[in-house]
């Protein structure tokens, strides 16, 4: 099959665009609101764009359920010019998705689901105490994307992981087991890790 988005009806019944790009690791972003109020919810349109220096992207469509108003990390983010990324373990799943109901504007997700924040160490917003790794960002940029959405992009300005992941210096996510976003309301959790090596350059 194909359909041109947009212009076709995909006639399945459900739109498989999200099910087509998976997994999707899960950027769990915390913010501050002008007032100081911290706020907190998943996005899988997330990633890491490039490591040096290492920069993150997030994107949120649309506006909150039931208004017009856009997404409280986006209102936030532009008025701070700073947010948290943190990592979801599998442990985290049920905590994450209480994090992604839509909550009127000024209520703190991290008490919703029961979190205790951490302090940052460069900027003000904090972040989840018990994520195995969070990033620190400063606003780079946001790009208006078509259809009411927004690209965030942020430079990672500190790197917390917790000591226990690491093992002889290597980050071992299966100690974690990192959430990922397929489509749906479908989920995985990495648990198992095979290498590969680059070709030898002749
Ligand atoms: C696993 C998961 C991933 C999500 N990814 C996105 C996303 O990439 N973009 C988006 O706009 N909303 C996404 N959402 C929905 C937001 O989390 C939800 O709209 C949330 O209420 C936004 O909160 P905020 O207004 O506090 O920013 C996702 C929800 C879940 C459960």
């Amino acid at each position: 099959m194909f359909y041109r988005p947009n212009i076709d009806d995909h006639g399945l019944p459900h739109n498989p665009f999200k099910a087509i790009v998976s997994p999707r690791p899960i950027g769990w972003v915390s913010t501050l609101s002008k007032d100081g109020i911290a706020n907190l919810a998943p996005y899988s349109f997330f990633n890491g764009i490039q490591d040096v220096p290492p920069m993150v992207m997030f994107s949120a469509s649309g506006a909150k359920a039931g208004s017009d108003d856009l997404k409280d990390s986006l209102v936030n983010i532009q008025d701070t010019k700073e947010f948290c990324v943190n990592i979801v373990s599998d442990a985290l799943k049920d905590a994450m998705n209480v994090t992604s109901e839509h909550y009127p504007h000024g209520i703190d997700e991290f008490e919703q689901a029961g979190l205790e924040k951490g302090i940052p160490q460069v900027i003000k917003t904090p972040f989840v105490a018990v994520s195995p790794a969070v990033f620190e960002c400063t606003l780079h940029s946001i790009i208006p994307l078509p259809g009411n959405g927004h690209m965030i992009l942020g430079q990672v300005v500190c790197v917390h992981i917790h000591d226990e992941h690491l093992k002889n210096g290597i980050l071992d996510v299966t100690s974690y087991a990192p959430l990922a976003r397929l489509g749906y309301r479908d989920y995985t959790s990495v648990h198992n890790v095979f290498s590969l090596n680059r070709p030898e350059k002749t």
